[in-house]
């Protein structure tokens, strides 16, 4: 094919990847219902490098938002445990994990097109095959595409924080989220989480304790920072401003 034609195929698929991020929903009488979202998709821009990896590798790397729960023993074809990972920014840790840890499968979700197509472009160089990727509201995930008891963990490093307290409400981690997690955890599954925002880690905490079905690995509230979760972008940004890092990790009962 001609570069020119592969070139628009590419931007093409891209582009439809970042518009069906988000289902969307209808009240009884036809008027689009808006949901509150945990994020609000920035345009940065998909290099062509990151465009041809999507389309190349999506066949292998990536999965499509379905209404059904996704078989992992076919996907995989193991029955490792699955490590979801959600909102993973560039994925250079979550492929780094994912080549570290070969006895575990990884399942990474992402909006932001040009972090999809970096973390895929990671993950074909460093040859891992036990991660997989996609490209949407990792909520509509959880609830329609993972069965209940099927992940062995799930990890979110460093959630946008929403600073303000008017905007506190998109914030990913409050009481629904962390039950509907809990459900799709098998038993002895873990909740991983990071932050460098003092005011989410207590939000983080307070929400995790309050689930019946979680208890706490920390004797005091947070552990510390584990050798085994790679440096994230964001994690490295904070270190720059001067931030503390609070990780948190509950296992299900
Ligand atoms: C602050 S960044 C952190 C990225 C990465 N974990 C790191 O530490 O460098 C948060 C990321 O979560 C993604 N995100 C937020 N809500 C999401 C959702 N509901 N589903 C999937 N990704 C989401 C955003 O697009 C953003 O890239």
């Amino acid at each position: 094919m001609k570069d020119k034609q592969m070139t628009d195929l590419n931007a093409v698929f891209a582009d439809q990847k970042r518009k069906t991020v988000e289902t969307a929903e209808f009240t009884e009488d036809g008027r689009y219902k808006r949901r509150v979202r945990s994020f609000v998709l920035r345009t940065g821009r998909l290099s062509d490098f990151q465009k041809n990896m999507m389309v190349e590798h999506w066949p292998q790397l990536g999965l499509d938002y379905q209404n059904t729960p996704f078989d992992f023993q076919a996907i995989y074809g193991n029955d490792k445990p699955v490590i979801l990972e959600i909102g993973f920014g560039m994925g250079k840790s979550l492929v780094e994990m994912a080549a570290a840890n070969p006895d575990k499968n990884y399942l990474g979700i992402e909006v932001h097109t040009p972090g999809v197509g970096a973390c895929i472009a990671y993950a074909v160089e460093k040859a891992v095959t036990n991660l997989r990727i996609i490209c949407h509201d990792a909520t509509e995930i959880l609830r329609d595409a993972v069965a209940d008891a099927s992940l062995g963990g799930l990890q979110l490093f460093f959630p946008d924080p929403w600073h303000k307290a008017k905007h506190h409400k998109r914030r990913i981690v409050q009481p629904p989220f962390v039950a509907q997690v809990v459900q799709k955890l098998q038993p002895n599954g873990f909740i991983h989480m990071a932050t460098d925002w003092e005011n989410y880690a207590e939000q983080m905490l307070e929400v995790l304790s309050a689930n019946p079905h979680l208890t706490n690995t920390a004797p005091q509230d947070f552990i510390p920072r584990p050798d085994f979760r790679p440096l994230t972008k964001f994690e490295a940004r904070g270190h720059r401003l001067g931030h503390g890092v609070w990780d948190l990790y509950f296992i299900k009962r």
